[in-house]
């Protein structure tokens, strides 16, 4: 009789307290981490300084957090990894205004449940150290041993009792670049406790106590952010929005570099996410999202943090009015801003400029690397500028249309005239694709070596996905080797046809990489290597191209075996529009 036969039906039974365990276990442990999270939020609210984590094989094998907070004492142990057992929550309540990381009284003991677990602590007035071994959640020994005072907590074999989670986890070198994700949200949710991550024995990841949430945020996201970040302080109903948003020429490429907090706790919010992005406006183009720190502080009753099984969610009451104040701020801080540097991403700005000058390159992060070569512009008053002749028309071909580019507009929109009317044809994509094809035939990137190598610092988990994913990044044609602890020389570049990327696309790389690459259609793991080398040295959006060099990139589309009108991820590379619509716009139907 199979559970899920029809007609079969069981009766109804209470499951035992392990099942029950190992159920609820679920929510709270899905990878290393998450118990990760849940240790180093343990120390948070022991008053620790000082909390070390150390992985062996990504924390598949162990996870080990020790701290030098107030210890548990060894009365207390047992209790420690016993569900619904805390020191943190009066027992009748109030469950409302917590002011701790945890107060469920549930973390250690579901980890318990699923692994070996060791716990040892010492309290401030023990002359020496107390600890348990759980195994499955069943207490199988207890011990003393020399310790500073603090608690140190092993979990080894995640999942050694159910199986089919174990096999749902990721590989082990992906976990070490989540770990230090994770930690770097609890660091930049409370500086002042500093954390270092071990890794198979190498330091991957340091974060000093910091007083400062500038300082902290430097750490996590690179010294030169500061530089590049504009300060956000605003009073919003119920308290305050306080930290630090980059502008809007270091956004990323992934929502993963905004870190929020909330009275201390690290959350993800894709409402405020949302909103900080709108605050941006026109200011970011659509594939960037915003990086930076914002630390909100709320009066608790404004606040419920118990709505999800790891508290990374929290509810806010009268939300709406929360979120436009946020968005508001954002907005008024990032205008506020002493002169943003970059060159303006967008059409309502560029209308501004004379229309007959060629657009001034900018050492923008979007902006295009900086060769003299001129530029093409049309314009409705204008002619062609900055071009010395019209390419050649590029005969059909591969099933594409004869085209004779006219000009681009945006930085971005090619116009092309075909026999049935016109195309526009987005040079990020049309680039993105050739280069796509190029990986996929040849397996890497030319490169191009630098006159003068670059330096760039690199993150603790940029440096960790690097080294997880260095043939990867070669094969892009970055060459880029470790320059004093944190620094990293770029040696070459990827180049194609004249055309190098910027150094700096290399950090753009790493944090996709992190992210497990662009997606593709059709979904392999070469394609989707494949999508995410191209599209890292791409031409792209906001890029001066000239009409000779896209004629380039045009004519290598068209000489792909098969007519490819989307770029790796399926976005459309060209839209046509034929002539008889645009007689229809202009009531010509007739002629
Ligand atoms: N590193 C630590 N230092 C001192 N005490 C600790 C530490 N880790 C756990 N404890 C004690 O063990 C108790 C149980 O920890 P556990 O994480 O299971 O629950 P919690 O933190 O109270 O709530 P939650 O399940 O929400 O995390 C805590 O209430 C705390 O008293
Ligand atoms: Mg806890």
């Amino acid at each position: 009789m199979s559970a899920g036969s029809p007609g079969a039906r069981r009766p109804i039974q209470r499951l035992s307290s392990e099942t029950v365990e190992r159920i609820a276990a679920g929510e709270v442990v899905e990878r290393p981490a998450s118990v990760v999270k849940e240790l180093v939020e343990n120390s948070v609210d022991a008053g620790a300084t000082h909390v070390t984590v150390r992985l062996a094989n990504g924390g598949l094998e162990r996870v080990e957090v020790a701290d030098d907070g107030d210890g548990i004492p060894p009365g207390e142990l047992e209790l420690a990894v016993e569900r619904h057992a805390t020191s943190k929550l009066d027992p009748d309540g109030p469950v409302e205004r917590i002011g701790t990381l945890g107060f469920r009284g549930e973390a250690l003991a579901a980890i318990a449940s699923v692994a070996r677990l060791r716990l040892v602590s010492r309290t401030r007035e023990q002359e020496s150290a107390e600890g348990i071994s759980v195994v499955g959640g069943a207490i199988v020994a207890r011990f003393s041993e020399s310790r500073s005072p603090g608690t140190t907590v092993e979990v080894e074999d995640l999942f050694f009792n159910t199986p089919a989670r174990r096999k749902f986890l990721k590989s082990p070198a992906a976990e070490p670049v989540e770990v230090l994700h994770t930690v770097e949200r609890l660091y930049l949710a409370q500086p002042r406790v500093g954390l270092r991550v071990e890794s198979d024995g190498r330091e991957v990841g340091t974060y000093p106590p910091a007083r400062d949430l500038a300082d902290a945020a430097a750490r996590v996201l690179g010294p030169s952010f500061l530089g590049a970040s504009f300060a956000v302080r605003v009073a919003i109903p119920g308290g305050r929005l306080f930290g630090a948003l980059g502008r809007p020429g270091v956004a990323a490429p992934t929502a993963r570099g905004l870190f929020v907090a909330v009275d201390g706790r690290a959350i993800v919010s894709r409402a405020i996410a949302q909103n900080v992005r709108l605050a941006y406006g026109d200011y970011l183009p659509r594939t960037r999202y915003p990086v930076g720190v914002l630390h909100l502080e709320l009066d608790p009753d404004r606040l419920d943090v118990n709505v999800h099984p790891t508290k990374r969610e929290v509810r806010f009451a009268q939300e709406r009015e929360l979120l436009d104040a946020i968005r508001r701020g954002c907005r008024e801080a990032l205008l506020g801003a002493p002169q943003v540097a970059e060159a303006p991403a967008t059409m309502a700005r560029t209308l501004h400029r004379d229309p007959f000058r060629a657009p001034v390159e900018s050492p923008s992060a979007e902006g295009a690397p900086s060769t003299e070569r001129p530029t093409l512009q049309r314009t409705l008053e204008g002619g062609l500028v900055g071009s010395r002749e019209k390419p050649p028309p590029l005969p059909p071909a591969g099933g594409h249309p004869r085209m004779t580019l006219l000009g681009s507009f945006h930085a971005l929109y090619w116009v092309a005239e075909t026999d049935e009317g016109f195309v526009l044809i987005d040079q990020h994509a049309a680039s993105e694709r050739v280069l796509y094809e190029e990986v996929r035939r040849a397996g890497s990137l030319q490169r191009q070596t630098l006159v003068a190598p670059v330096t760039l610092h690199l993150s603790a988990g940029q440096r960790e996905t690097l080294r997880s994913n260095e043939e990867t990044v070669l094969a892009a044609g970055f060459d880029i080797e470790p320059f004093g602890p944190e620094s990293y020389l770029v040696r070459s570049v990827p180049a194609y046809r004249g055309r190098s990327a910027r150094p700096e696309a290399i950090l753009e790389l790493l944090d996709e990489l992190a992210s497990g690459g662009r997606t593709t259609l059709p979904d392999g793991l070469e394609e989707r290597r494949a999508a995410t080398i191209a599209c890292h040295a791409a031409i792209r959006a906001g890029d001066a191209v000239s009409a000779e060099e896209f004629s380039r990139v045009l004519a290598a589309l068209h000489a792909l075996p098969e007519a490819a009108y989307s770029c790796p991820h399926g976005r459309p590379i060209v839209v046509g529009v034929p002539r008889s619509r645009v007689d229809r716009w202009f009531l010509r139907s007739g002629t």
